[in-house]
């Protein structure tokens, strides 16, 4: 404890560990509200070893927010393949052009400002306005939750009952860019869901189920996934290429372009799936079928896929069906 002569607390404690053994992540050596923002974003449901390399390259592809407002959505969702949850590129796209709108590309520095951007709710916006403007706003993240509801032995408490227990302990750590960081870094790391590191947390001591924790709670939230069977439709032609057509904006993959795709109502007995693509609530498995006639409706023949956002489960299914382009 580095605290002199004060009381150890559970603020000191957890802002020395994060001191000392936090990763080195580039969102962490800037307070830049755009680097930020993006960051936030990309973190929201993947993990930071996918986030790395497509932050590193985002900035060199829209520098700035005015070059994001300005910026075709198809390139926006092109950076953003391989990331999931393609909904969040288009907020963020939506986002910038508002704040070129409504703040003059500046990013605001209101909390509620920051909230009304799409794509942010309140945990984002928190963990924004402290870490640029070291604002006394909580995280709520899935991680931060269950560390606060492990300290405070309530297992069952719900998000009403979370926040001011988030608060209190940002305000009593006096830091609250550096205590939201840590949270998150401890719920990320030594307090994870599965097979928590008490004997090395920091903060044990102050940890209602240190060393009891009952990760069946957590078993229980992994298990609703549901199978589809997806027949994947693949024209393929050596002069024009293959036939994409965008998926519509609501669904599975939406806006992104993929070969046109029908349901299978159950797995088809005589076939095996080309591949199968985890999604968070679904497992995809997909089935190509070589099709040599002409295709009808909207679409078009594209030669050059780098200029089109496909899902990853797509890129794998071509790879599979030996899809060349
Ligand atoms: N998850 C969400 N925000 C994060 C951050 N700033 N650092 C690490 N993981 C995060």
């Amino acid at each position: 404890m580095s605290s002199g002569q004060c009381k150890p607390s559970v603020s000191g404690a957890l802002l020395d560990w994060y001191r000392d053994s936090a990763r080195d992540l580039p969102w962490r050596h800037t307070t830049e509200p755009y680097a930020i923002w993006i960051s936030e974003i990309m973190l929201q449901q993947t993990q930071v070893k996918t986030v790395l390399p497509h932050y590193r390259l985002w900035f060199e592809k829209f520098p700035d927010i005015a070059a994001l407002a300005e910026a075709r959505i198809d390139d926006v969702l092109k950076a953003w393949e391989g990331l999931g949850y393609y909904r969040r590129a288009r907020f963020i796209h939506a986002a910038a052009r508002q704040i070129v709108a409504e703040h003059g590309g500046i990013f605001p520095e209101a909390f509620d400002d920051i909230l009304r951007l799409p794509g942010v709710g309140r945990s984002t916006a928190g963990a924004i306005a402290s870490f640029c403007f070291a604002a006394s706003t909580p995280v709520l993240d899935g991680n931060v939750k269950r560390v606060l509801k492990r300290w405070h032995g309530l297992n069952q408490a719900t998000d009403t009952m979370l926040w001011p227990l988030a608060l209190q302990a940002l305000d009593a750590s006096g830091k609250p860019s550096d205590w939201n960081q840590a949270m998150m870094e401890l719920g990320e790391s030594l307090c994870s869901a599965r097979a928590p590191l008490c004997d090395q947390c920091p903060v044990a001591a102050y940890c209602t189920v240190a060393f009891q924790v009952d990760e069946t709670q957590e078993k229980r939230k992994a298990a609703a996934v549901r199978d589809v069977y997806w027949q994947v439709m693949l024209h393929t032609c050596p002069q024009r290429g293959i036939w994409l057509i965008r998926r519509p904006a609501a669904g599975i993959w939406g806006g992104l372009w993929a070969p046109p795709i029908y349901n299978l109502v159950e797995a088809p007995g005589d076939a095996t799936a080309e591949h199968v693509h985890l999604l968070s609530h679904r497992r995809l498995h997909l089935y190509a079928e070589i099709c040599s006639d002409e295709p009808t409706g909207e679409g078009a023949w594209v030669s050059d896929i780098s200029a089109h956002a496909l899902p990853t489960g797509i890129h794998h299914l071509f790879e599979k069906a030996g899809v060349i382009l």
